[in-house]
């Protein structure tokens, strides 16, 4: 073996330390290929290739390549790597004169923007024996072109693709793969097909209609006219019209089968919105316009995360709470989380368009807004708290293409199972992998006793997949557990279903569906604890003004109940009886709060809550509460850790079911911190009332938990890392805000 084809060796940097690198064809792809690895000093030498002699003299005065050559041959002897950036059409016939030469054990690779025709070019030329040739497609760019323009920065955080087959020889792969990561590159394997489908996707069919509107626009008479006053948008949208011309012409040939398969679903798209603007069918068009917007910032955030996980190698988002401090203030946290998801349904199912506002822009209540426009109902916003929901009736839903994501929440998931048991088409719900962990037989097994199909995974997990066109039967059912979620998944498909459908509760739970619907125009009968609806009613769009969350307030009324000199106003929230559990829990323990300014706002009642510093004592939490506080519990913890005495939690075996195991979490979470908490089957016993230490805790991706240990740092002796913490998104997107505002030391890591 000759010193040039010695293989990768690792160099004090751990980079691979290559002999002859050549680089065939020096466009913008091959030049910047070339200069990246040569400046980073990891080529013995970077040869050139190319048939224009000024890009051979640009390359090497600016430094692109160490020489050209002018003979194939020559060039490629003892090459170690082989780079063929030149036209796709040319790949052919290149590939065919470099299986003609000895290669030796060179690993040849491409840059090809399709890689269905030059995978077929490569066998063919070398017989099936293209075992060391790697495909690849670096998704980087820009319109300008040629050597001249090579940057060595431009692959930096930008994906590359590499396309091997079955039979690709894994060092080949291995060594392509750790040259691209040396530029700085995001690599990813894929099979050709699916590149070549993908690709004419994202980045074929706009170039093709980029290039097409500039020149259907250019050809017309009145062309300086309108280019005079084309603004942003046509600039924006056209931008990649200043593209090589013949670079794009290869690659539309070149992948001509997927680039006609994705337009002519385009062209139905555009053909169904043509008629919609003749038609004068508004409707349709903002549903495509707002559908759009929301992907578009979806894939914003997606593309932004990736950012972020790039930079912390991790998507572990820490917060760090610092001890101390005192709470003073006014403020008003998030919309109802339980609110805001049945105003999406109702209005979505009801006749006319109804408002709401004060909505939780959380990405739990999101994701219950982003399944119903799925099934086509349109849904402006929000914006500021504001939703208008186009509502389509019980019957218009429409059948959604995908799975409906759930993402981290329960209450989308149970409550759409009941709604979705009655629809004529099928769907299947899926979650994160929190979520894929709950059960859900307690609302599966009761739908099916009313006639529905439902699988879940094994043991009732999610994935749910629900069969369409089943009559419903109502039924009388006991639940077993009081959950709020059960009785509204049961109530919601009782809309549909044969007579009448009435649960039973064991002890009470929240009642905003059955307020709702009333307030929507649809009789409900609750009497005691059983509460009923019949189908064959409708519906009708009204104005929802959503308060503010007493799950969120809760971590405040802790806050400033436990932190010294502490008072704070908490505006406009919720205090259903359903929901005050955590007031009637922590009057007991000796909290100061008064409710101030009560009234009633559409249907619920609401007040100004006012908190003040008090000395807290333990309790046994009596547990009729525990139904009405089930979401507090975790910072009520907090409390009982530095209330005088003991904290006797039971009854509350639900909690272990909730987005993480809530008892189990608080209490190792707790005894980290040097708190004496001994969970038991339902409940927990914490023996409260000295100062907690600092430490690393865990959230489990558990919002609540995470911004319990928030609070807990109030009356910590030493800062508390807290892991796992982008769930508090979920639930109270302006949790850190909010706590900076009224005087909790608590923020992002490497963020002040
Ligand atoms: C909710 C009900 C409760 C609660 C959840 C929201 C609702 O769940 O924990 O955060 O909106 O109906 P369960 O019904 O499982 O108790």
């Amino acid at each position: 073996m000759s010193e040039a084809n010695t293989r990768v060796t690792t160099g004090p940097s751990a980079a691979p330390k290559l002999g002859r690198l050549v680089v065939i064809g020096l466009g913008l792809i091959g030049g910047s290929f070339a200069k990246g690895l040569r400046e980073r000093g990891l080529c013995r030498e970077v040869i050139g290739v190319d048939l224009d002699p000024e890009s051979r003299r640009l390359a090497v005065e600016l430094g692109v390549v160490d020489r050209c050559e002018t003979d194939l041959a020559t060039a490629c002897a003892g090459a170690e790597v082989i780079q063929l950036a030149v036209p796709i059409l040319a790949m052919e016939k290149l590939l065919a004169e470099l299986a003609k030469l000895d290669l030796g054990q060179a690993v040849l690779t491409d840059v090809g923007s399709a890689k269905g025709n030059v995978v077929r070019a490569a066998r063919l030329a070398f017989s099936g024996q293209d075992v060391r040739f790697v495909p690849g497609h670096p998704i980087a760019g820009s319109e300008q072109s040629g050597v001249e323009a090579a940057n060595a920065q431009l692959f930096r955080r930008h994906k590359v693709i590499l396309t091997p087959s079955e039979q690709s020889d894994e060092a080949a792969l291995a060594l392509v793969d750790a040259l691209w990561r040396e530029l700085g590159a995001d690599v990813e394997h894929m099979d050709v097909e699916h590149h070549d489908q993908v690709l004419a996707a994202t980045s074929h069919l706009p170039h093709l209609l980029a290039f097409t509107l500039v020149d259907s626009l250019a050809k017309r008479s009145e062309n300086l006219e309108i280019f005079r006053y084309a603004a942003g948008g046509f600039r924006d949208f056209t931008r990649i019209a200043g593209s090589d011309p013949v670079m794009w012409h290869d690659i539309f040939l070149a992948n001509r089968e997927a680039v006609l398969r994705t337009l002519d679903v385009f062209r139905d798209d555009l053909d169904a919105l043509r008629d919609a603007v003749d038609a004068g069918d508004g409707h349709q068009l903002l549903g495509v316009f707002t559908r759009a917007r929301v992907a578009r910032e979806h894939f914003g955030k997606i593309l932004a995360r990736r950012a972020y996980v790039d930079a912390m190698h991790s998507n572990d988002l820490i917060f760090v709470a610092n001890p101390g401090g005192s709470l003073s203030g006014r403020i008003r946290v998030p919309g109802d989380k339980s609110i805001s998801h049945r105003s999406i349904m109702l209005g979505s199912l009801a006749e006319g368009t109804t408002h709401v506002e004060g909505f939780l822009e959380g990405e739990d209540a999101l994701a219950t807004l982003q399944a119903f426009r799925d099934m086509g109902v349109v849904i402006e916003g929000p914006h500021h708290g504001r939703v208008t929901i186009h509502g389509v009736g019980l019957n218009g839903l429409k059948a959604p293409a995908g799975p409906l994501y759930m993402g981290n929440s329960g209450t989308s998931m149970r409550l759409l199972s009941g709604l979705l048991a009655a629809q004529p088409f099928d769907t299947t719900l899926t979650g994160d992998a929190s979520l894929s962990k709950r059960p859900m037989n307690r609302v599966a097994k009761p739908l099916r006793e009313m006639g529905a199909i439902i699988e879940t995974a094994p043991e009732g997990r999610p994935p749910l997949t629900i069969k369409g066109g089943q009559r419903l039967t109502g039924m009388d059912y006991e639940m077993p557990m009081a959950s709020a979620q059960v009785k509204s998944c049961l109530l919601l498909a009782g809309l549909y279903a044969a007579g009448r459908t009435a649960v039973t509760e064991p002890a009470p739970t929240r009642d905003h569906t059955e307020r709702m619907l009333r307030g929507f125009g649809y009789p409900v009968t609750v009497d005691g604890s059983t509460a009923s609806v019949e189908s064959g009613h409708t519906l009708t769009a009204t104005h929802i003004e959503v308060p503010a969350d007493i799950s969120s307030a809760a971590f405040f009324l802790v806050a400033g109940s436990i932190a010294e000199n502490s008072e704070l106003v908490l505006e406009h929230v919720g205090i259903n009886p359903t929901r005050t559990g955590v007031i009637d829990i922590l009057k007991l323990m000796g909290g100061d709060i008064t409710l101030e300014n009560q009234r009633e706002v559409g249907g619920e009642p609401v007040a100004d809550i006012r908190v003040r510093s008090a000395k807290l004592k333990g309790i046994d939490i009596p547990e009729d509460l525990v139904p009405l506080a089930i979401d507090e519990f975790p910072v009520l913890f907090v409390a009982a850790s530095v209330a005088e005495g003991h904290t006797v939690l039971r009854g509350a075996e639900e909690l272990r079911v909730k987005e993480s195991d809530r008892i189990q979490v608080m209490a190792d979470g707790l005894i980290a911190l040097g708190v004496k908490a001994e969970p038991t089957p339902d409940g927990i016993i914490i023996d409260g009332g000295n100062s907690l230490g600092g430490g690393e805790v865990w959230a489990h991706g558990d919002h609540r938990i995470a911004m319990s240990f928030s609070v807990a740092s109030l009356r910590a002796t030493a800062p508390i890392r807290i892991h796992d913490c982008a769930n508090v998104a979920t639930s109270f997107p302006n949790f850190l805000a909010l706590s900076a505002q009224v005087g909790i030391r608590v923020a992002e890591e490497g963020k002040s």
